[in-house]
């Protein structure tokens, strides 16, 4: 069984450097392929009130606690939605997601987007420090912060955010923002880490999965990994799971590494953050 390495957040959380994204995987279907990514290995699963699909996440992880597995060993971050921003909002939200999932407490929770235009990622913020101080959440963040962004959270919040989940890929690298990261202490994330499947016929992923006798999705995830970030890829059947984190077992060298950062190019596979509000 393939395992991914442990990373630790900036609160001491330890968290898998390569988990399981659910973004579209349809309510029905997400327990049984939750189920299955933890059986192939996967310990850190993400999903969002948005994604309607949290009850699925939550059955999953309680199945596996209910075989044995120690809740501690497996890792759940969800979102709040865009609608819900605001103090008290996000408490309730919070409350709705915790009754879809089923859970005693969160792993993670993440503001999903800033939405400049409401103003309201502070006050949401405030509320994600009170789950964090009363316990209910052992971590939390933000996803698709821009640098401003950050920088007004910063000047007010008392818990630095541990994550910032953005869009990144070989065509939008986001090396920038990552170093700002890397300064202010708050690990980055991966998100649509393929591109979305969109960036799997490039040409210069086709040579070197060709050249590791890998499939192109591997060669991705494994830059993702040897560039040091989180990553959450998402994929619906059991050999494409198997498949994105069966990547522990190859290396690509610094030259293909220097190859792979020349495809940045700013394509988007989502939206820009400033364009969600
Ligand atoms: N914070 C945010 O705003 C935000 C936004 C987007 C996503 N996310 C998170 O990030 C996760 C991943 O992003 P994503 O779902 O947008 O995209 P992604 O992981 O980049 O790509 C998923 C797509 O790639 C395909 N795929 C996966 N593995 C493959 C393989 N081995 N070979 C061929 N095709 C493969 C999948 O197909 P099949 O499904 O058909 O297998 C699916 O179409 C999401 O699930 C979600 O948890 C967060």
């Amino acid at each position: 069984m393939h395992r991914s390495p442990k990373h630790t957040l900036n609160n001491g959380v330890s968290i898998d450097q390569l988990g399981f994204g659910v973004y579209k995987v349809p309510a029905e279907d997400c327990a049984d392929l939750v189920s299955t990514a933890i059986d192939i290995g996967y310990r850190t699963i993400d999903t969002a009130a948005l994604y309607a699909n949290e009850a699925g996440v939550g059955a999953a992880v309680n199945q596996a606690v209910a075989g044995g597995m120690p809740r501690d060993e497996l890792f759940v971050t969800s979102k709040v939605w865009n609608t819900e921003q605001g103090y008290d909002s996000t408490l309730a939200a919070f409350d709705a997601s915790m009754e879809q999932l089923g859970l005693d407490y969160l792993d993670m929770y993440l503001i999903h987007w800033p939405c400049p235009e409401r103003g309201l990622f502070i006050p949401t913020y405030k509320a994600l420090e009170t789950l964090y101080r009363e316990g209910r959440v052992r971590a939390i963040g933000v996803s698709n912060f821009e640098p401003e962004h950050l920088t007004q959270l910063l000047d007010v919040c008392e818990v630095v955010p541990a994550v910032n989940q953005v869009e990144l890929h070989p065509w939008l690298a986001q090396t920038p923002l990552r170093a700002l990261h890397a300064e202010l202490g708050i690990t980055t994330q991966a998100w649509s880490p393929l591109a979305r499947g969109a960036i799997l016929d490039d040409p210069i992923l086709v040579a070197l999965a060709a050249g590791h006798g890998r499939s192109v999705a591997q060669i991705v995830v494994r830059w993702h990994v040897q560039s040091g970030h989180l990553v959450i890829p998402k994929a619906s059947s059991a050999q494409r799971v198997r498949e994105n984190l069966s990547v522990f077992d190859f290396v690509l060298t610094d030259a293909e590494m220097g190859l792979i950062a020349s495809m940045d190019n700013g394509r988007r596979s989502g939206s820009s953050p400033s364009a969600v509000n």
